[in-house]
């Protein structure tokens, strides 16, 4: 998960790498460089750390040239640091990386047989040495590129800047993204529409195993077998307007404050609002009314999604959901038989993990759909139906809008389920629909507590570890709420179902602990108010989330009660999510930490 740019310009190139590089920090920022062409030479700025640095690097040592390329790193191979910062050189050939090279090792000890002396810990580096071998074989740097490219195994976005050639770039994709943009007498490479954004729309995306030759008047593709292929030309959505953070001090506000109008944007792709049904375009490759269960594969935030989804489409279609992280679905070796429906959950739609998770089921025979928020990703692409979450790009490191709406996606997916599959009557498909369009006003009426929220979170800012609990639908989001107090303010915390706390967790109470318990007021309240209690009787802290009538019944047992709008059942997870989201965002803002871009980060997991 890192994020490479390529430039054939017709203006100075290095503060436009740096630009570009400033939209794919997201991807990853443990080291960043560029490497332009100057008279034909090859010149270099890296430094580790974030982007920031590399650009004062450049202020104080300013890089002249029109052609470069650029690269700002997630590190795999080699530790955060200068020496392994991207671009790497070797002869006439410098090269920049998404992805891993998993033979590198191999390829290592081919170099030195030749004399080349590595001078970092990278797998890149071994590929700018094959390539400059072939050069010194007296190849051309387009032969050198595909006499190596078939050489390496794993999963790679590359682009290739060459010594003395100033209106050349070679870039190649094999598992990790990679675009082209054409611009006016310029032409660009990157690893998505937002890093262009600044220079063009118009955006053409390799497809896996392409290689691409750039001049600034010339795009020439190539598939793995080398035959020449054409590749469509999209004008892409992202404008570098999109890319700004507005008013907001981080993205990650500006993006839980988006929420409302975003949720509206989605739930009107799939909603016919006179009729109150839901209307999914392209749920008939689903085959609902023919399958016997539900398979859902995804990480992090997204695979939390499908864990309410498995919820929705288990109460309300009856059908039997099979739901694991990717990164164990995809060796599990999973029986999956022809004509099953498998559903794939990302906000990037290039997650490695889940790619492979699809890749797998579609090679076992299931029809394949995703829910995704850019419909060019790579996911998307492999799909046999995309239900695209219509949530703006997502920049925050954290994801929240996306989060959100693929579960608004998802609710209105479970409930036509539960109509195709006569599970569901016309009234309650109605009622249900009719609670799901209630869904922006409801988000406006959460955002209010946010006052509510930045108070209770500077006490927490204080703990070291903290409990989150739910049951229910509020189960995946207590795991959601935990998930998202360790990747924003490095806090430890769990996500338990309430029931769950008796049979061991409990032993962790105290009050030094404070403990969050998600519970609107539904028909297991009850439950977990006395789950609620058995931590107070503890000493332990208590932040209840609740409505109204649950903050009444609740009494004094909680320390801080943060009061939701009352909602239907099928509502409180797209609509709990918000006091989550920004409970995880006070804390790391009161705590100082790096909120668009915590430490040990990426926005898109590309590598396994
Ligand atoms: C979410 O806050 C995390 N940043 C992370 O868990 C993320 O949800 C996960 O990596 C999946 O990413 P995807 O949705 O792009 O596939």
């Amino acid at each position: 998960m890192c994020g490479i740019v390529g430039i054939l310009g017709q203006t100075e190139v290095a503060p436009r790498l740096v630009d570009a590089l400033k939209r794919l920090e997201y991807r990853g920022y443990d080291s960043a460089g560029v490497a332009v062409l100057i008279d034909g030479k090859l010149e270099r700025r890296r430094e580790e750390g974030k982007l920031r640095n590399l650009d004062a690097a450049l202020e104080r040592l300013p890089l002249a040239g029109t052609s470069g390329i650029g690269h700002t790193r997630w590190a795999t191979h080699g530790g955060p640091s200068t020496r392994n910062a991207h671009p790497h050189v070797a002869g006439r050939v410098a090269v920049v990386h998404n992805g891993i090279i998993e033979n590198y090792l191999e390829l290592r000890a081919e170099i030195e047989t030749f004399g080349a002396v590595p001078e970092s810990d990278t797998d890149t580096e071994m590929v700018a040495h094959l390539v400059n071998r072939q050069l010194e074989l007296g190849k051309t740097p387009r032969e050198a590129v595909a006499e190596v490219l078939p050489r390496l195994h794993g999963a790679f976005a590359l682009a290739f800047l060459f010594a003395g050639e100033e209106d050349l770039l070679i870039g190649a994709r094999k598992g990790s993204p990679l675009a082209v943009g054409h611009g006016d007498g310029e032409m660009f490479f990157g690893s998505d529409a937002i890093a262009l954004s600044p220079f063009t729309d118009r955006i053409t995306y390799l497809e896996e195993g392409d290689w691409a030759v750039l001049t600034r008047s010339s795009v020439e593709i190539f598939d793995a077998a080398n035959a020449p292929v054409t590749r469509a030309e999209s004008r892409s959505s992202v404008t570098a307007a999109l890319m700004d953070k507005g008013n907001y001090r981080h993205f990650m506000a500006k993006e839980i404050h988006e929420q409302p109008e975003v949720l509206g944007h989605t739930l009107s792709r799939y909603i016919d609002f006179g009729a109150r049904k839901a209307a999914v375009p392209g749920i008939e490759h689903a085959g609902f009314d023919k399958i016997n269960r539900l398979i859902i594969s995804a990480c992090g935030t997204a695979y939390i999604a499908g864990l309410v989804a498995k919820y929705w489409f288990e109460k309300y279609a009856r059908l039997p959901v099979e739901i694991d992280v990717a990164s164990e679905f995809r060796y599990r070796e999973t029986p999956v038989s022809d004509g099953e429906f498998a559903l794939f959950i990302s906000q990037s739609g290039e997650t490695a993990d889940t790619l492979a998770s699809l890749r797998y089921c579609k090679e076992n025979g299931a029809r394949i759909g995703a829910v995704v928020n850019v419909p060019e990703s790579t996911i998307a692409r492999e799909a046999d139906v995309v239900f695209q979450t219509i949530a703006g790009p997502e920049i925050g490191v954290a994801s929240t809008k996306a989060f959100t709406c693929q579960l608004a996606v998802l609710a209105v997916l479970a409930v036509q389920a539960g109509r195709i599959r006569g599970t569901l009557s016309a009234e309650q498909e109605a009622s249900l629909i009719g609670a799901l369009t209630e869904v922006p006003g409801y988000a406006v009426q959460a955002l209010k507590r946010e006052v509510d929220v930045e108070r209770l979170s500077q006490s927490l800012a204080k703990a070291s570890n903290a409990l989150y609990l739910g049951r229910g639908t509020n189960f995946p989001l207590a795991l959601e709420g935990a998930l998202k107090l360790k990747e924003l303010s490095y806090i430890h915390a769990e996500g338990y179902a309430a029931g769950e706390l008796k049979h061991g967790p409990i032993a962790l109470i105290d009050e030094n602990m404070p403990v969050f318990v998600i519970a609107p007021h539904d028909s297991i309240y009850a439950k977990t108010v006395s789950n609620m209690q058995e931590v107070a009787a503890r000493g332990g802290r208590i932040v209840l989330i609740t409505d109204a009538k649950g903050a009444a019944e609740s009494g004094d047992t909680a320390g801080n009660v943060v009061v939701m709008p009352d909602v239907p059942e099928i509502v409180a997870p797209i609509i709990y999510a918000l006091p989550v989201q920004m409970i995880s965002y006070h804390t790391a803002v009161f705590m100082g930490t790096d909120v668009d871009q915590p430490r040990n980060l990426a926005k898109s997991v590309t590598v396994e």
